[in-house]
């Protein structure tokens, strides 16, 4: 049997869904592997439900919005590139292929430039095979990698870092203190390493109690740094000692501390 890919596609309600519903109406034909999402601006994409669309097993997750500079709302495009921007960070920490997340532009007059597009990441998924998280038996580790990513996607440190981002780099701080994108790219790639492994020890320690050796060895990290990280969620109220094994604390997750 041939694998048909399953894609979603959210697309912005003033240009990709018009040329959308262009290619409809001009009779351009285009596969039927895409279920469209309509949003009123790329800009309101939601990270969390993007990694949530892929750990269901969707084989692909399409994003549509206004070229740049077109925007209905002036810069929500450039929201959504730096959205996507993080998506794809918090993926390439997963075994999950980022090539099954893509961000595209279309205007309302471009439907052929729709079904082209809607063609050719089609093929880039037939390329990659059937998602690993889709069907009856997503495989776990993977599954454990994706949820983490959302858990993180989720945190309110990343959220403010990507909806200040733009302001960080164009107006500054109160004092008119500019950052520039490749300090602000570091920045970035600290709090996604940390918070994508502090809620893999999260979930993997609500699974069961487990001490900080068991964890380096789960998350092929090495212990120190997973010591330095236990240390930090223990203060937060995140995990708690469940019990003592020989010398070893085994840990477990505290579900007050989210
Ligand atoms: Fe289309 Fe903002 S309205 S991207």
């Amino acid at each position: 049997m041939t694998f048909e890919p399953r894609i979603v596609g959210f697309l912005c309600n003033w240009c990709s869904y018009a040329g959308a519903d262009l290619a409809g109406v001009s009779r351009i034909s285009y596969p039927t592997n895409i279920r469209i999402i309509r949003l009123m601006c790329s800009g309101r994409v939601e990270p969390v439900i993007v990694l949530e669309t892929l750990a269901q097993g969707a084989d692909g997750v399409l994003v549509m919005g206004c070229h740049i500079g077109d925007c209905h709302y002036i810069s929500g495009n450039l929201y959504a590139e730096r959205k996507i921007n993080v998506l794809k960070k918090l993926l390439a920490r997963t075994s999950l292929e980022v090539g099954r997340l893509r961000l595209e532009w279309v205007s309302a007059s471009e439907g052929g430039r729709f079904a082209e597009l809607v063609k050719d990441f089609v093929e880039q998924i037939k390329a990659l095979g059937p998602s690993p998280l889709a069907g009856d038996k997503p495989d776990k580790n993977i599954l454990a990698g994706v949820l983490a990513a959302k858990a993180a996607a989720e945190d309110f440190r990343l959220r403010l870092l990507v909806g200040r981002e733009k302001t960080m780099i164009d107006d500054g701080n109160v004092y008119g203190e500019k950052v520039s994108e490749e300090e602000l790219d570091k920045i970035l790639n600290e709090v996604i390493d940390t918070e994508f492994v502090r809620n893999r020890i999260y979930l993997l320690v609500k699974e069961k109690p487990l001490s900080v050796k068991e964890l380096s060895e789960r998350l092929d990290l090495d212990s120190k740094t997973v010591l330095r990280h236990v240390v930090v969620m223990r203060r937060r109220g995140l995990i708690t000692v469940d019990r003592v094994e020989g010398t070893s604390p085994l840990y477990t997750a505290l579900e007050v501390g989210r």
